[in-house]
């Protein structure tokens, strides 16, 4: 039997049908202060990605702080992009980070919030690399809860969770200089990289 945990797990890794929405709408209330946190302090953009972004939630908050910005949010479930494209100034793209169907050096943040989760990271990262302008800012945030403790119903539904600090040994590795690796209240995690000038 799947239990409640497999189910949110099934959903929060690819939304889908009605309990795709309900589980959108359930983290678009319940990640609030993990949003805030992960978010605070950065400086201006003016064009944002947010990968796997949801309901686009997260975009809302930043479009608010910087009101002239592109909001781009890219995600392979057709319920999210439903979601997100209810707001007009959400452009919602369906896909994976591990293939950006963007031109290189298109944006100067890039987010990844509660996803890193989904996603091959080997593969992920040089992809955001290059769709990064040479100076732009990535924010990876996640729950880094222990690795060895993922509960069954979370690994059966794709979840990884990985040391913030191979994390970011990962960004490292595809170009992006890691310039702060933070923990805050219960396991919240947050890395931010900067796409080297040259
Ligand atoms: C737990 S939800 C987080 C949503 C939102 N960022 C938030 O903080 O509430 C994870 C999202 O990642 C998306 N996702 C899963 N695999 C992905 C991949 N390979 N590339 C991009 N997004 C992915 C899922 O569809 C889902 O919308």
């Amino acid at each position: 039997m799947k239990g409640i945990g497999g189910f949110y797990a099934e959903n929060a890794s690819c939304p889908h049908g009605l309990g795709g929405r309900l589980v959108l709408s359930l983290m678009s209330m319940l990640h609030r202060p993990f949003w805030r946190w992960a978010l605070r302090s950065l400086p201006a953009a003016s064009s944002i990605l947010d990968i796997g972004g949801g309901s686009g939630g997260t975009l809302r908050i930043l479009g608010s702080r910087f009101p002239q910005a592109s909001l781009t949010l890219i995600d392979p479930s057709p319920v999210s992009i439903s979601a997100a494209g209810r707001n007009r100034r959400i452009r919602a793209v369906q896909g994976r980070c591990e293939a950006l169907p963007f031109d290189d050096e298109s944006f100067d943040l890039i987010i990844l919030l509660d996803s890193v989760y989904y996603i091959d990271i080997t593969i992920a990262f040089p992809e955001v690399l290059r769709v990064l302008k040479p100076g732009g800012m990535v924010v990876v945030g996640f729950e880094a809860t222990d690795p060895d403790a993922v509960p069954r119903w979370a690994a059966d539904n794709g979840v990884v969770v990985r040391r913030p600090e191979d994390i970011a040994k990962e960004m490292e590795g595809a170009g992006i200089d890691v310039h702060l690796v933070e923990r805050g209240q219960r396991a919240w995690a947050r890395i931010v990289g900067v796409r080297r000038m040259c």
